[in-house]
């Protein structure tokens, strides 16, 4: 917890060039710099930074923002990483909320299980580079695998001598508790009470948190042992530093490379990890065998939504790539697969091929999950048409998982392609799977998980004491187990409000009109632009406050940035409220009304104009200014029930006057929205 003034005080001092230029050689140009883009393969320098403003900017990839972001983007870090990190270079002190007593036993045992973490870390290198045993042993077997000492070094790759007391003896000595040798799992007490290696007789793989901190090992038996009893791979148990659930081998090494290539690789072990990047593949992480979870997809999701799976050429490969689909899908991953050849895992696929070979055969032999899933039925149904509805219903099963609409649609699409069936079909198929699931959510959740509210900012419009009779329900009521984003309690503009800034998150950059200026040239008007005009000619503004934050901020971005993409703008956005009402409307826990549900599955082209994105956005400022007029008709029709005004006839007149006003742009709204064909 970094307090406001500090806070302050780093973004005071860092400056974008000098930030910047830690990572990128930069040239000036003009006012501003110029580089190579470190977020995607570039080869012309697409990177601009204005000192002036701030910002940079890849006019090629599209990234952008403040200098915190771009330490955020480049080192992967969060928020308050990032400014950790701007404060070190810029020597300010940082000033952290007070822990309380407990917290900082917990801070300091860690930070103790991390230090010996570390040092155990440093001994297993050692001996594998040093030790006369190490390099016979140790060293040789990693040499006859065909491992580089690049490799050996950049996972850190060590050796436990065959010595069960080895690592404990050398802790004891550097004056290490024995409490921080069991609770990190480097060493274990047996029943005599001695403190026993976990490792001995093990080659040494390190595991390394996303800072590139060790938290915990597995160990490989060498070949020839490996027959016994005992396991081939031993690992760290679970412990307050090392939590298996979200820890991905290789993550620390991978992350730059998954973040330029805005893919990740999964395989299943350590050595397919190692020999991938060998072969110069390093957007790669392992599973570490067993089934992936939440946590770690989640983890992963922080760098990238693309995940090609790549599994052995055999049948429980070919299982075991169907296990992890589904979670990858529910947890909004687009997710691509690659069988090996029979009988190849990657390592040994890598050790067989050239590095460009690997790399041909991974990019030209990836598949997305349903064509895999559908090609793989397919062989088995052959012959048998009455499977074909097991297969339909298996893939209606897996498109329901995901979250985003406009995915699973053009799934929707594709499937029914190549399965030859009608997309209506599987449209049905799809969202009474989905209404099914959420049911069953419900029926089970006690307490179903309302939705995130909205801090209510801003002042509540003065109607709400304005009791709405039943025929002036909201035209467009939530869908059944859907709820809105907040409640609308008391603000009867709020679903109207909410509808219009789906629209400016999930399109705000495109084009919705086009204007002349006095010299009759064109020019775009974009879909945030559109709608602060469209609203202020009758001089209104949203009633919540953060949406009309959210869209003047949008506008200047816009200005700002004409190439900037609203929706991961908004996504990524550091004021969290942001970023949570952006996530929220841009799924679809916000659901659009029939009418208005036409184009929604057809990505919109950012050049052209778009009239079908202008006519829904049109209607619906249209409908909000039909209610704000209808409240307060009612208001003024309250007025009129005011004894007082039976003395003052003048004040009675003018009422009468407004009256007739709102009566008439009621009428004219009324026909405005009637006469639009949608
Ligand atoms: N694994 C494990 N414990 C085991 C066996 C396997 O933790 N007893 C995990 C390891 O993360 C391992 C992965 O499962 O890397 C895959 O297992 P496997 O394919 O058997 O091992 P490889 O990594 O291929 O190791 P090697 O090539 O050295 O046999
Ligand atoms: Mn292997």
């Amino acid at each position: 917890m970094i307090d406001q003034a500090t806070k302050q005080r780093i973004l005071d001092a860092a400056q974008i060039v000098e930030v910047v230029s830690d990572f990128v050689n930069l040239k000036k140009a003009g006012v501003n710099y110029k580089g190579l883009c470190p977020f995607h393969a570039d080869k012309t320098p697409s990177l601009t930074v204005s000192p002036a403003k701030g910002l940079y900017k890849c006019f090629s990839c599209g990234n952008g923002g403040g200098v915190v972001k771009f330490v955020m983007e480049h080192e992967q870090m969060t928020y308050t990483e990032a400014l950790k990190w701007l404060a070190n270079k810029y020597h300010i002190e940082v000033h952290e909320r007070e822990m309380t007593q407990e917290e900082k036993q917990e801070q300091s045992d860690k930070e103790s299980m991390m230090v010996v973490s570390e040092w155990a870390c440093q001994y297993f290198e050692d001996l594998l580079q040093n030790n006369v045993d190490g390099r016979a042993i140790g060293l040789a077997y990693l040499r006859s695998r065909g491992f580089r000492d690049d490799i050996i070094h950049k996972f850190r790759l060590g050796y436990s001598l065959a010595d069960r007391y080895g690592l404990s003896n050398a802790a004891r000595k550097k004056g290490f508790e024995e409490r921080f040798l069991t609770a990190t799992g480097v060493c274990y007490k047996m029943d005599d009470g001695r403190i026993h290696d976990r490792f001995y007789g093990r080659v040494i793989f390190p595991f390394f948190t996303i800072s590139g901190r060790i938290v915990g090992f597995g160990g490989r038996k060498l070949d020839s042992r490996t027959k016994g009893v005992e396991q081939k791979y031993v690992n760290s148990p679970e412990s307050p530093i090392y939590d298996k659930s979200r820890n991905l081998y290789g993550l620390y090494q991978a992350k730059q490379s998954i973040v330029r290539e805005n893919r990740c690789l999964m395989v299943e072990g350590y050595t397919d990890v190692l020999s991938l990047h060998q072969s110069g593949i390093e957007n790669v992480v392992a599973s570490s065998g067993t089934a992936l979870t939440t946590g770690q997809i989640q983890l992963l999701h922080r760098f990238t939504s693309n995940v090609t799976l790549l599994y052995d050429g055999d049948a429980a490969g070919i299982k075991a790539s169907e296990r992890g689909t589904d979670l990858l899908l529910q947890e909004g991953m687009n997710v691509k697969i690659l069988i090996l050849p029979q009988d190849e895992d990657p390592d040994s696929f890598c050790r067989k091929h050239s590095a460009q070979e690997v790399q041909e055969y991974i990019q030209n032999n990836q598949v997305d999950f349903i064509h895999f899933r559908i090609n793989r039925m397919m062989k088995e149904i052959a012959g048998d048409p009455l499977r074909k509805s097991e297969l339909i219903k298996a893939i209606i099963q897996s498109i329901s998982l995901i979250p985003d609409e406009i995915s699973r649609s053009v799934y929707i699409k594709e499937s029914a392609h190549i399965l030859n069936v009608d997309e209506r079909i599987l449209l049905k198929g799809v969202t009474d799977t989905r209404k099914a699931q959420r049911e069953n959510k419900n029926k089970y959740n006690n307490a179903p998980q309302a939705p995130q509210a909205q801090p209510a900012e801003g002042p509540v419009p003065p109607v709400e004491d304005v009791p709405f009779p039943p025929e002036e329900q909201p035209p467009f009521p939530p869908e059944a187990g859907i709820q809105p984003v907040a409640p609308s309690i008391g603000n009867p503009f709020y679903e109207t409000e909410t509808l219009i800034m789906r629209e400016l998150v999930l399109h705000g950059e495109c084009k919705a009109a086009e204007g002349e200026d006095e010299n009759g040239q064109a020019f775009g008007i974009n879909v945030a632009d559109l709608i602060y005009y469209y609203m202020e000619e009758d001089g209104i503004s949203f009633h919540t406050l953060l949406y009309s934050r959210v869209l003047n901020e949008v506008r200047s971005k816009l200005q700002a940035e004409p190439d900037l993409r609203v929706e991961p703008y908004l996504l990524s956005h550091q004021d969290p409220t942001i970023a949570n009402l952006a996530a929220e409307l841009a799924t679809e826990r916000y659901t659009l009304s029939k009418i208005y549900a036409t184009a929604e599955s057809d990505a919109i082209p950012a050049n052209e104009v778009n009239k079908e994105l202008a006519t829904r956005l049109i209607h619906l400022i249209n409908d909000l200014k039909l209610k704000i007029v209808e409240t307060e008709l009612k208001e003024t029709q309250k007025k009129l029930l005011d004894p007082s005004l039976r003395n003052d006839a003048e004040q009675l007149v003018a009422i009468m006057k407004k009256l007739q006003e709102l009566v008439n742009l009621k009428k004219l709204l009324a026909k405005e929205a009637g006469d639009r064909v949608l």
